[in-house]
This record gives C-alpha cells, sequence and structure tokens, in this order.
C-alpha cells in the first residue's frame, strides 16, 4: 500500500473514481495521494475532497505557454514523489519535456482499441467506420498523441441503434474494469520496458496491448 499515485484529470473523474475504489480495496497495491486538476469545477476534484485526498487546482488558463504550465504541473507532480502518474481523463497535450520526465511512469486511457482512433471523438469514428467493435486501451505515455506502448485493451461489441452515446457508455464500464488492473501491473513490478519493447512477467505484451478477459 506504500506506492503512490498521482491522478491528472480535467472533467467527471468516473475512471479516477474506479482506481480509488480499487485502492480502498486493496487491490491496487497503492494509493492516490494527490489530484490536480487543470479545470476549476471538474467533477472529480469533489470526488477527491470527499475522500480526504489532497487536490490541486492548476488552471492552464493563467498560463501563457505550455512549457509554463507543464512546468508548474511537475512541480507540483515531483514535491510527491509519485511511483505512477495517471491520466484520467486529462484534457492537455503534455509538452515532451514533462513527457520525458515521467517516462515510464505517465500512463493513460484512451477510448479506442489503440492504434485504430488517436485523438478525439473516437466513439463516432468507430461508428462511421461501420466497425464491429469499440474498446478502450490503457497505455504508457510518450511523446506521440496516444501513441505509447500498449498495456491492456478491452473490445466492446458495436450494437445496431448505438449511436456515440450509448457506445461511450458501454466502453467505460470496461475503462473501469481496466485501468484499475494495470495500474496494479505496474505498481506490483509486473510491466517492464526494455529496448522499446514492454513485457508483462516476463512475456512479450501483444502491440495492441494484453487482451483483457471480463470475469
Ligand atoms: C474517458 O472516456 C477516458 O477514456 C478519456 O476521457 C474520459 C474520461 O472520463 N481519456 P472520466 O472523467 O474518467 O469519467
Amino acid at each position: 500500500m506504500n506506492k503512490r499515485i498521482a491522478v491528472l484529470l480535467s472533467g467527471r473523474g468516473s475512471n479516477f473514481q474506479s482506481i480509488l475504489a480499487a485502492s480502498q480495496s486493496g487491490a491496487l497495491g497503492g494509493h492516490i495521494g494527490l489530484v490536480i486538476s487543470n479545470r476549476p469545477g471538474a467533477g472529480g476534484l469533489d470526488i477527491a475532497q470527499e475522500a480526504a485526498i489532497q487536490t490541486a487546482l492548476i488552471d492552464h488558463q493563467s498560463y501563457a505557454t505550455r512549457e509554463a504550465f507543464d512546468a508548474d504541473l511537475a512541480g507540483v507532480l515531483d514535491s510527491q514523489s509519485p511511483d505512477l502518474v495517471v491520466l484520467a481523463g486529462f484534457m492537455r497535450i503534455l509538452t515532451p519535456g514533462f513527457v520525458s520526465r515521467f517516462a515510464g511512469r505517465l500512463m493513460n486511457i484512451h477510448p479506442s482499441l489503440l492504434p485504430l482512433y488517436p485523438g478525439l471523438h473516437t466513439h463516432q469514428r468507430a461508428l462511421d467506420a461501420g466497425d464491429t467493435h469499440a474498446g478502450a486501451t490503457v497505455h504508457y505515455v510518450t511523446g506521440e498523441l496516444d501513441g505509447g506502448p500498449p498495456v491492456l485493451q478491452a473490445k466492446v461489441p458495436i450494437l445496431s441503434g448505438d449511436d456515440a452515446e450509448a457506445l461511450a457508455a458501454r466502453v467505460l464500464q470496461v475503462e473501469h474494469q481496466i485501468y484499475p488492473a494495470a495500474i496494479s501491473w505496474h505498481l506490483s513490478g509486473r510491466l517492464q520496458f526494455v529496448h522499446g519493447r514492454l513485457y508483462l512477467d516476463d512475456e512479450l505484451v501483444p502491440p495492441t496491448g494484453q487482451q483483457w478477459e471480463s470475469s
């Protein structure tokens, strides 16, 4: 339980909530010491405050440059020496300097079957393409947007009559399962990144991440 996690978010914080629940149940092998939002009024801040977790608001609108914002963000994070920085609906692109400072301990969840659909509007794009499945991917963050090595991926079916909202809700359910699982793998040292390859328990992780089997 001594491993420390810091969470960065911008919105409602349902992924953060699922990670919090896993930490409280002891399933995570670590605890959330800090939640930072770049947006005032983010729902995730209320969840953190209710759980008596330290919060910080670093409003990107108060900064002239991305670099200045990221420098303050990194400073606040460094004061906590987190074992893992978790992006949970954090709607800011991070600078290369920030990403390299936290390399190997910076994770994100993206609501698509990466490498499909990096960026925004993933559900609508999957629907427009006529895909049969959608899903979510937890990955380590590198300088390439949504392009870092996938750790864990879950698929859900696309059903006839789905709109983006219905599909997003189905995907979100699996997000809440895979993010805590991937974080616990990281914290327990089961993931190793060696010479550009990711291993789980010394086995090579497939290029789209370990496939999630729902229980
Ligand atoms: C999720 O869909 C996540 O995949 C994406 O942003 C959304 C955040 O939702 N990165 P929440 O704030 O965790 O509810």
